[in-house]
């Protein structure tokens, strides 16, 4: 699959996640092997301009990205076209930044009610429509993307709108998470309203999003729906391998740095590339969550979460998943 002027390995692409999706995770990501394209969590594009104006340096949320392994996606929200066009320049001319996307899904308040930004932009496809259009222009030749969800609510779905507006702006590739902003993370990810929005496409790839958990998930929406890539999200917390096995499962050669690790290899490797940002103590705290995720299925991950809740150092932290991960393997 390519995404304008980058061609990406495999049409697996990893979904931008506040809290979760940093420079760790996405070095474990393509340690693992298999993804195509792994992707920032959000950033407003508004506190970008003033931190970089303020501080000279870039915000904590983009630790790694101006020299971490391409092709890498940063993401970022705004409601105003030229703060957005702004960013975009700086991360794709000044920082080199493989995709600049822009978020049109996010249903939080703070994004979507007080900041008028985030999926409730989608009842709006001409201001999406502008706001593309600047930040393509401000970021050409690199590409911009768009990542929506099918609409605001079950009564306003508009996704083919919203993706036509975006192509006729120049965007390179729309990732549709089929859920409407009311829905939350609740009920279903609706693959045949996404797979509506392949209609109205001329020439740029379609990026289906919501709910791909396993291989089988993975390899029936590529067969079974119109979508040129996939994206996952909370399938990959905890198991950066995912996206290899799905590759291996597709036929597709896949390099893998770590590919014989084992879950308490990948864990402290994790913890490591998270040292590398953090101090200590904020690297155990960031961890907790993150340990928890790889926990998940295991026997006994209900102890083990309430355990690790409690640490505070990097030894307390290395021996309790040395108790608890040992003899496991992750693949
Ligand atoms: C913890 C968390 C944080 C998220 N942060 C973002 C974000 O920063 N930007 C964004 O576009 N979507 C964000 N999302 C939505 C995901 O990118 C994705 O669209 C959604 O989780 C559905 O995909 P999944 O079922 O594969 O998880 C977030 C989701 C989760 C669970």
């Amino acid at each position: 699959m390519r995404i304008g002027n980058v061609q990406l390995e495999t049409p697996l692409i990893q979904a931008p996640m506040a809290g979760f999706s940093g420079y760790a995770f996405r070095e474990m990501i393509r340690l693992c092997g298999g993804c195509g394209l792994t992707t920032t969590e959000m950033v407003n594009a508004r506190s970008f301009i003033q931190i970089e104006k303020n501080l000279r340096h870039s915000p904590p949320r983009l630790w790694g990205i101006p020299t971490e392994t391409r092709p890498v996606a940063v993401q970022i929200w705004d409601n105003v076209p030229e703060n957005l066009a702004e960013v975009g320049r700086v991360l794709a001319q000044i920082w080199n930044v493989s995709v600049v996307d822009i978020n049109f899904g996010c249903p939080s308040p703070t994004v979507a009610q007080r900041s008028q930004s985030g999926s409730y932009l989608l009842d709006f496809p001409d201001q999406v429509e502008k706001i593309v259009r600047l930040t393509v222009e401000a970021c050409a030749p690199t590409p911009v993307t768009v990542k929506m969800r099918l609409g605001t609510k079950p009564n306003r779905i508009t996704a083919c709108e919203v993706a036509q507006a975006a192509e006729s702006a120049g965007a390179a590739a729309v990732y549709v998470h089929g859920r409407t902003a009311a829905q939350g993370y609740s009920g279903t990810a609706n693959w045949d309203e996404i797979a509506k929005v392949k209609a109205v496409l001329k020439n740029i790839p379609l990026v289906g999003n919501g709910d791909i958990r396993t291989v089988d998930d993975a390899l029936n929406r590529l067969n079974n729906y119109p979508v040129d890539g996939i994206m996952i999200g909370r399938g990959c917390l905890g198991k950066p391998w995912i996206f290899r096995d799905i590759a291996l499962a597709m036929g597709l050669t896949v390099e893998s740095e770590i590919a014989d690790a084992n879950r308490l290899e990948l864990v402290r490797r994790h913890f490591e590339l998270t040292l590398e940002s953090l101090n200590e103590r904020d690297a155990v705290v960031n961890m907790r969550k993150i340990v928890c995720r790889y926990a998940d299925g295991m026997p006994n991950s209900h102890d083990f979460r309430n355990a690790i809740a409690k640490v505070e150092t990097k030894a307390e932290f290395l021996s309790l998943c040395e108790q608890f991960f040992t003899e496991t393997t992750a693949f």
